[in-house]
């Protein structure tokens, strides 16, 4: 299995809209692994390919304690069953060392297919619901830090092109 590079705002390929996954194969199976064992790497909980400059609509996660619970969601939607917002303190491994509050609708149904292309559909709240709303929004172009006000997303993008320069 490989690592592979995360890429970190406010990296302009992370705006790019993804495509539908259309063909499942072997080459698609090595990526789902790949970016499962970057996730657990990175120590995320939540991975879109997108954020691996893979721009197919495709997401894993594993919001479980134990990590020993992964999930694959390919060409995912979702429709909002519960209108109420929840808010949580959101991370992303491609804006490192932030965590802001943002507020998402409490229960989404997502449907979605899996990786031998069988569609699943379930119904997610807490932090599943959040998590999945968040790397959907990666499979768009968009990312938590756009649901901040200008003043903070200008800060933190300023503080990691620091951070990126140093480490060029
Ligand atoms: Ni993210």
């Amino acid at each position: 299995m490989t690592i592979l590079q995360i890429l970190e705002f406010p990296d302009p390929r992370l705006r790019k809209m993804a495509a539908p996954v259309t063909v499942f194969d072997a080459k698609l199976e090595v990526l789902i692994n790949d970016m499962l064992e970057t996730m657990y790497e990175a120590l995320g909980i939540g991975l879109a390919a997108t954020q691996v400059n893979v721009h197919k609509r495709l997401l894993v996660l594993d919001i479980s304690e134990e990590k020993d619970s992964p999930q694959v969601f390919i060409n995912p939607t979702y429709e909002v069953i519960e209108d109420e917002l929840t808010e949580y303190d959101e991370g992303c491994l491609s804006v490192p060392g932030f965590y802001e509050t943002v507020a998402r609708p409490s229960a989404v149904r997502v449907t979605a297919v899996d990786k031998q292309g069988e569609s699943f559909q379930l119904e997610a709240d807490g932090i599943l619901s959040t998590c999945i709303q968040h790397e959907i929004d990666h499979l768009d172009g968009k990312l938590f830090v756009d649901y901040l006000s200008a003043l903070k997303r200008q800060r933190i993008r300023s503080k990691l092109e620091k951070d990126h320069k140093k480490s060029a």
